[in-house]
């Protein structure tokens, strides 16, 4: 059956800067995804994409890139707070692409030095997914204190979050099965 096919739902890693404490969550949310039987996943980092400043938008798409995004059936973000805001290297790299995203689903995890646990940046990029045409879920994963949440080896020190992440996981695979079904079936 066509809905047996493996959900791909790979992990965009937001931000290029050296010694960045999101590089410890996004290997934490990409073991977390393995684990889950029928998804497959790559992590895809701003930081190695040849993203060109000669232009923006669709002029300087990156073909594996949008491969990636094509061949998605949902995508999370993990993403730093930087004044309150997406880093500019994430919002450069989203923009390189458009009908790869519609009717596909967003789950975003915020990263954050302080204790909100990077909600002011998810607020900010949610606008910005609906008009990529993505579908937001109401679960975010929220990654607090991170300077002290993963040791030096990057080894997670609070088993909550796997909990918090099973609950996200589920909420957006939900999302990206319902997603695909309407994609692949329904026409108006
Ligand atoms: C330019 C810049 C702005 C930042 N602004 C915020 C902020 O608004 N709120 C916050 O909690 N942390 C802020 N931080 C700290 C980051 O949350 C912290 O660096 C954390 O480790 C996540 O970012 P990283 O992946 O770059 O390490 C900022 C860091 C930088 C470099």
């Amino acid at each position: 059956m066509e809905n047996e096919r493996p959900l791909f739902i790979p992990v965009l890693l937001g931000t290029p800067r050296q010694g960045r404490a999101s590089e410890h969550v996004a290997n934490f949310v990409i073991e977390e995804v393995r684990k889950r039987a029928g998804v497959e996943t790559e992590l895809i980092d701003v930081r190695s994409l040849p993203l060109s400043t000669t232009d923006a938008g669709e002029n300087i798409k990156i073909p594996s890139f949008s491969a990636a995004m094509d061949r998605a059936d949902a995508m999370i973000i993990v993403t730093p707070e930087y004044n309150h805001g997406y880093p500019g290297m994430l919002k450069h790299a989203l923009d390189t692409n458009l009908k790869e995203y519609i009717h596909k689903a967003v789950g975003i995890c915020g990263v954050s030095a302080s204790g909100f646990g990077g909600a002011r940046v998810i607020e900010n990029l949610l606008p910005v997914m609906r008009e990529l045409g993505m579908v937001t879920i109401f679960t975010d994963g929220n990654f607090s204190n991170v300077q002290q949440l993963f040791d030096e080896n990057g080894v997670l020190q609070d088993n909550s979050y796997v909990q918090n992440m099973d609950k996200f996981l589920h909420e957006l695979i939900w999302m990206a099965k319902t997603l695909r079904y309407g994609r692949d079936n329904i026409t108006l």
